[in-house]
């Protein structure tokens, strides 16, 4: 089966000082703008607050996809939503009622995520696919870019493309995906790549998201 495939570039091990440039070199060839947002108390590590964030939304020439590390996220995703965002991903470990927050995103304008760390079964949450618009596959511990990808978790993405059946939901996986393993998530079912470190470490990394996609294009079949 042949899925729409998008490629949404973190720029978490981008160059913070010089970001506006960093991003103009990779949006033509994104579909979105991956934000890690992080607070250093869900995650140990600390990226942008809401204020840094909404600058970075304003100036960013394609749609952002925001990835809330924050615990208490029900206070601060619907703000996020309201910053501009296209997509706003809560995760599940962090929210309280992820019903009112996804309804609240929505209503914002936002597509609403839903994240899913590695050590979290996705079928707790099987029965909120008709409240959101896209499930993100965690395949490392979140909070840091750069590490190795976790095949284990192709099952657990195997798993999510049968819960999501032919409902137009997305599937995201996000954490060492590469040239080398992109092929196997796609396989699995995923059809939206996060990218960080492998594309900001490339020489080219406009020619490195041509790269993954058309790698994800042709594992998907
Ligand atoms: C991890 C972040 C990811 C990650 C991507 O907590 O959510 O977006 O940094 O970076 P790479 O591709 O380097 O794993
Ligand atoms: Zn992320």
């Amino acid at each position: 089966m042949s899925r729409e495939i998008r490629i949404t570039p973190s720029i978490l091990n981008a160059d913070f000082s010089r970001l506006n440039e960093e991003i103009n070199r990779i949006a033509a060839s994104s579909d979105l703008l991956h934000l890690d947002v992080m607070d250093d108390v869900f995650v140990p590590n600390f990226t942008f607050d809401l204020a840094r964030s909404a600058e970075i939304i304003d100036d960013c020439p394609i749609g952002v996809d925001a990835h809330l590390m924050v615990a208490g996220v029900d206070h601060v995703a619907p703000a996020f939503a309201e910053a501009g965002c296209e997509s706003v991903t809560i995760h599940v470990e962090a929210t309280a009622n992820i019903s009112m927050t996804a309804k609240a995103i929505r209503k914002a304008g936002a597509r609403c995520g839903l994240g899913i760390k590695p050590g979290t079964s996705i079928d707790d949450y099987a029965d909120y696919a008709d409240e959101i618009d896209m499930f993100l596959i965690m395949t490392v511990e979140p909070g840091f870019g750069g590490q190795k990808f976790m095949y284990d978790m192709m099952e657990k993405v195997r798993r999510t493309r049968s819960i999501i059946g032919n409902r137009p939901i997305w599937l995201q996986v996000d954490g060492g995906v590469s040239l080398e393993t992109i092929s196997a998530a796609a396989e699995a079912g995923a059809d939206t790549f996060v990218a960080g470190s492998a594309v900001f470490k490339a020489a080219d990394p406009a020619a490195m998201i041509d790269s993954l996609r058309a790698a994800a294009n042709s594992a998907d079949q």
